[in-house]
């Protein structure tokens, strides 16, 4: 198995574990335990995410990036919109997160970026399908 389908199979595993946070937040009251629950799976995430991101999209793909430029058009807009959505989903998790970590916990301070989480996911899993794509499609 090669380092990409196994990076591949990672991030779909760590998506997942995204997924599982959500149910947490339905009908949840303000301060319950499951808002809490959700932040720490959610964290746990985006952690997992992050570390696959900066080792496999930065530190062992650097080389390719300069090829990028000369690929077909369908392929340069995959690869771009992939990174460029990747690099979004990231830096808006940690937003959020930020939020929570800089108040007491308990007071779910992440409360204030309530309406950035549904566009995080959303761009996070399109970041996902087109990483895919590019990984299924060998356009890379
Ligand atoms: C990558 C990080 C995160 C993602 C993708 C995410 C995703 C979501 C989604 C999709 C919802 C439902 C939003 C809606 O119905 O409009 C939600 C609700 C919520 N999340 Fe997150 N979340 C993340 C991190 C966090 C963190 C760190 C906390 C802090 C504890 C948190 C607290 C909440 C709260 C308080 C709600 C609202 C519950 C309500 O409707 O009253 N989330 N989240």
């Amino acid at each position: 198995m090669e380092i990409g389908d196994l990076s591949l199979i990672i991030q779909i595993v760590i998506f997942f574990t995204l997924i599982l946070g959500l149910p947490l937040t339905r009908e949840a009251p303000k301060n319950s335990k499951n808002l809490l629950r959700h932040g720490y799976l959610t964290t746990f995430a985006l952690t997992l995410h992050t570390a696959l991101v900066v080792v496999v999209m930065i530190i062992l793909a650097l080389d390719g990036y300069a090829d990028i430029l000369s690929l077909p058009a369908l392929s340069l807009v995959v690869d771009l919109g992939h990174i460029i959505l990747g690099f979004s989903a990231v830096v808006l998790g940690w937003i959020v997160v930020a939020y929570w970590f800089s108040n007491p916990l308990k007071t779910l301070g992440c409360y204030k970026t309530k309406k950035l989480m549904l566009p995080v996911i959303v761009i996070w899993a399109l970041s996902l399908i087109m990483g895919a794509i590019i990984h299924l499609l060998d356009f890379f």
